[in-house]
């Protein structure tokens, strides 16, 4: 494709682009139960619309969208444990994961990143960004780290621990505190892109079992925390927020940047989006601890519709879910995704057991599911 020497109307412009979105799929239509995003919340939309045009590379030019960046954080740290967190938003869990480990890294004379197997990948990007070394430990029965093997691993080469609340395949909840007890002042990150906007919800309705231990930084050892307001937080994309426990992480980044209105510059990226910060903190305004209550408490009675469904049709779960995502045994995950795909519906699949897996955020509905799971018994 060229560009125009003159450009095009509107109008025609407009029909090009309808037909690059009919390709796509959208939440809307009851079609994808494998996304760990979702719609916006209508509300957050609109802010990111009207804040859409600051950036934050620059704050000296949008020191309101900065405070409430700061808000955001202080709001998180508040709902993690600990109202004096530091830290940014970010354009998601990758970033922040990248960014934590490579504190840790500057913060330590190791390079081991010690990492449960069910890591989310984007911990395997930064290791080869980083150039550090990786030290995965496998799960105990319930699919979380195993804290005998973590044991055999810490040495004075570790540079930091990885923990995961809410893993990425099956929303399983590592065993934080028994991993702080044993980090002895390894730098310990815990990775709740996903669970970080479900589990302090779960807890405030008395919907957690005995697997979910405490994992934010009411536990000391926890270092760093990531969370995704483009994810469950129902918030717009691009928005992941990384808040430390102690020392300013932006001192660990921090290069001069002579020409911008702030003397340095603190993050990894240079232009940041700040439509998603305005509307992180918005939607966390406007919904509050209750809002987010009722929107994991109707997400996980989907999850529970869904498991009974399934269940009809013979399909066995992995592990009952801890939050809203849930996995089905079957010898060949990815035939039958591929085949699900022929009919139009979008579901995911986990390789280590092979099972068929459903992530149910808040635009799958209780009709979406009948519709699906019709189809999935034709296809298995
Ligand atoms: C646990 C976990 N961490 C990190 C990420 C990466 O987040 P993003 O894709 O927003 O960069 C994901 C994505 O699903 C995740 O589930």
């Amino acid at each position: 494709m060229k560009m125009e020497k003159k450009g095009l109307a509107r109008s025609d412009v407009d029909a090009l682009l309808s037909g690059f979105e009919e390709k796509n799929i959208s939440f809307g239509s009851g079609r994808v139960f494998g996304s760990m995003c979702t719609a916006p919340h209508d509300y957050a939309l609109e802010v990111h619309q009207r804040f859409h045009e600051s950036n934050l590379g620059n704050p000296g030019l949008c020191a309101g969208t900065s405070e409430m960046e700061r808000c955001v954080i202080s709001m998180l740290g508040d709902l993690m444990g600990y109202r004096d967190a530091t830290g940014y938003v970010l354009s998601g869990g990758t970033e922040a994961n990248i960014t934590a480990m490579y504190i840790a890294k500057n913060r330590s004379s190791g390079k081991k990143v010690i990492f449960p197997r069910s890591v989310h990948f984007s911990v395997l990007k930064a290791i080869k960004l980083l150039g550090m070394d990786p030290v995965p430990v496998g799960l105990d029965e319930d699919f979380r780290m195993d804290t005998a093997e973590l044991e055999s691993k810490i040495d004075k080469d570790a540079a930091m621990i990885i923990g995961v609340a809410g893993t990425t395949e099956l929303g399983a909840v590592d065993p934080i505190r028994e991993i702080s007890d044993m980090a002895e002042g390894v730098h310990l990150h815990v990775d709740s892109a996903f669970g970080g906007f479900v589990l302090p919800f779960l807890e405030e309705m008395g919907m957690t079992d005995d697997r979910v231990g405490p994992w934010d930084f009411r536990v000391k050892g926890v270092g760093s925390i990531c969370v995704d307001p483009h994810k469950m937080g129902w918030s717009t994309i691009p928005a992941g927020c990384l808040l430390f426990r102690e020392g300013h992480p932006f001192n660990d980044l921090a290069v001069g940047s002579p020409y911008l209105t702030s003397p340095k510059a603190y993050t990894l990226a240079g232009t940041r989006n700040s439509g998603a910060v305005a509307s992180a903190f918005a939607l966390m305004k406007h919904l509050g601890r209750e809002g987010y209550c009722d929107l994991v408490r109707r997400c996980m009675g989907n999850t529970k519709y869904l498991g009974k469904r399934l269940e009809e049709i013979g399909l066995s779960k992995v592990m009952e879910p801890v939050m809203n995502l849930v996995a089905f045994h079957h010898p060949h995950p990815e035939r039958v995704q591929k085949a699900m795909v022929s009919k139009g519906f979008y579901i995911s699949k986990v390789c280590d057991p092979p099972a068929l897996r459903f992530v149910v955020m808040p635009h799958v509905t209780k009709d979406s599911i009948d519709r699906m799971v019709e189809t999935l018994r034709h296809v298995i």
